[in-house]
Formats: C-alpha cells, sequence, structure tokens
C-alpha cells in the first residue's frame, strides 16, 4: 500500500498570555491509502491538534513544526489558496458537533451545492447534493436537501456533514469524535455509514476517539497519544489484546465499560463480561422443617 499521509516530527505549541503550551511533540504517524487509523488518548493529550494540523485549521496562536506530506507534497507552509484544494477537497473532515460546522441560515442543499461548487463542480450540483444525502442514508433526499439544520436530528445532522465531507471525492477523511454527540443506537448508525463509505469508495480514514469499541470495530491501526506525544503504535489487535506501554493499558481498563464488552470482544471468551448477578446462594444444607 502507498503511503498516503505521512507525518513527521510534528511539534505544536499554542501560545497564549501564560506563555507557551506544548499540544504536540515530535509526533510521527503514517497512514497508507485505504488504511483506518484510531487516535487515542485521554483529554489534552493533543488528539485534535494532530487532526486539525493537515487541514491548516490550526488558530494563528499555533506555531506548527515538522512535516505532513499528502501523498508526497509537503502541506506545512502551503499558503491558503494552495491549500484550499486540499481542505474539503483531497482531505475531507467531519467534527463532533455537526450544528456548530453547518450554517443555521442556509438549507442543507444550499450548504451541499456550496461546497460541491467551492471544488469546481459547475453543473448538475442540486441532483449531485440529492445524490450525496442518499449515500449517506438520508431517507427522501429530496425533501431534506430543502431543509435547515434545525430541522434535521442529530444523526442526520451529522449525515449531512459527512455527505459535505464527501462531496469532492477525498482520499483521506479526517473524523474527530464523529459519534460522541450522538445518542448510542445513532452512533452504531453512523458508525456503520463510516465502515460502508470508506469500503466503498476506498478512503483512508484517521478518526479521533476515546472509544475503544469504535476503535476494535473500525481501526487497523492504533496510535495512542499522551501529553503531545505517541507512546504507542500498532495493529488494532495487538495493540488491544496485548498493550506494551502501561498507559495503554491504563486507557484500555478506564475506558472499557460492561457495555462495550460485547462489541468490544468479538466472542472472545476470556473477556467476557462478568455476570451482574451473582448466583443464588445455595438451599442445601439449610435447616429441614420436618
Ligand atoms: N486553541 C488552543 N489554544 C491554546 N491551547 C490549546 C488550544 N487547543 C488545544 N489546546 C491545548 O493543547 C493541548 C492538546 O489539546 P487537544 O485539543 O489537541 O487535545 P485532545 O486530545 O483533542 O483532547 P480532547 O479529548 O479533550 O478533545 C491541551 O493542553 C489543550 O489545552
Ligand atoms: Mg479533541
Amino acid at each position: 500500500m502507498s503511503r498516503l499521509l505521512s507525518i513527521r516530527n510534528l511539534t505544536v505549541d499554542y501560545f497564549g498570555d501564560g506563555g507557551a503550551v506544548r499540544a504536540v511533540d515530535g509526533v510521527d504517524l503514517d497512514l497508507a491509502a485505504g488504511e483506518t487509523l484510531a487516535l487515542v488518548g485521554e483529554s489534552g493529550s493533543g488528539k485534535s491538534t494532530v487532526a486539525l494540523a493537515p487541514l491548516g485549521l490550526l488558530p494563528p496562536t499555533a506555531r506548527i513544526a515538522g512535516s505532513i506530506r499528502l501523498a508526497g507534497a509537503e502541506l506545512l507552509g502551503l499558503p491558503e489558496p494552495a491549500l484550499r484544494p486540499v481542505r474539503g477537497g483531497r482531505i475531507g473532515m467531519v467534527f463532533q458537533e455537526p450544528i456548530t460546522s453547518l450554517n443555521p441560515v442556509l438549507t442543507i442543499g444550499e450548504q451541499l451545492r456550496e461546497v460541491l461548487a467551492a471544488h469546481g463542480l459547475s453543473r448538475g450540483r442540486a441532483a449531485r447534493a440529492v445524490e450525496l444525502l442518499a449515500e449517506v442514508g438520508i431517507a427522501d433526499p429530496a425533501a431534506r436537501a430543502g431543509q435547515y439544520p434545525h430541522e434535521l436530528s442529530g444523526g442526520m445532522r451529522q449525515r449531512a456533514m459527512i455527505a459535505m465531507a464527501l462531496a469532492a471525492g477525498p482520499e483521506l477523511l479526517i473524523a474527530d469524535e464523529p459519534t460522541t454527540a450522538l445518542d448510542v443506537t445513532v452512533q452504531a448508525q453512523i458508525l456503520d455509514l463510516f465502515r460502508t463509505l470508506r469500503d466503498r469508495r476506498g478512503m483512508a480514514l484517521l478518526l479521533v476517539t476515546h472509544d475503544f469499541g469504535v476503535v476494535a470495530e473500525l481501526a487497523d491501526r492504533v496510535a495512542v497519544m499522551r501529553e503531545g506525544r505517541v507512546v504507542e503504535t500498532g495493529p488494532t489487535r495487538q495493540v488491544l489484546d496485548g498493550p506494551q506501554h502501561g498507559y495503554t493499558s491504563e486507557l484500555l481498563a478506564a475506558t472499557l465499560s460492561v457495555d462495550d464488552v460485547p462489541r468490544w470482544v468479538r466472542g472472545e471468551p476470556t473477556l467476557q463480561a462478568k455476570p451482574t448477578e451473582s448466583p443464588l446462594p445455595s438451599r442445601e444444607g439449610g435447616r429441614g422443617r420436618g
């Protein structure tokens, strides 16, 4: 597999009143075409900073060093006009809260048509917008295209965001906690959608999550971050079954709730959930009545 995204010695400092905060400290990551890499780690470990850096979306207070190559071409330091076809074009993005990324005063269809226009599709945008909504599993897509974000459910809004991320046919989709704001049943549906789209389109996926259930279901490889560094990386099964770093074990232990177990273990008997009820006390040996 060819190397699609290659991050080398990425270091990001945020500057503020109190001085600089090193959010990312010498991170190396590789993602092959069509591959799914999950980025996990506790809050503040630098996951979102790594996810935003290839898109050139870090705030002006961030100072970035290192290298981020997309199919061999350096992205860091590219001027804004050169970055535009990459952002939302070759790299699509999906964030946690669709409501904050959608424009409340434009219909879903208008927003999709804008994205298509921005990426050079000059004709047939209305039809293409409806097709994209259908592709992400929105029923009655022509009618939905005429609705505003507040008229859709949270899950549907996230589907609409995903449709926008896909509009330009990206090679890589970066998703930062894409299901965290959704309720559990909708989370499962959106994960299924990611899997379907990825397999159908052959896209690579960089997925930020704190949910090891999501990791087990979707990721080929995992990178574990702590305090701005990648402390462990490897194939998903290897990292989940035999973590090499104590921090990974701690993280697994802390996040593995009983609810996650049936999805997570996929039939591995050693990790089955413990029964929640203790067996009824034996009546043998009790005193008889008669
Ligand atoms: N815009 C910013 N300005 C200043 N500091 C920031 C900014 N964004 C993030 N940081 C700091 O950088 C570090 C890494 O943050 P980041 O958001 O990348 O972590 P994260 O792993 O995505 O966390 P979470 O799981 O909470 O989303 C943290 O110390 C955070 O406080
Ligand atoms: Mg984050």
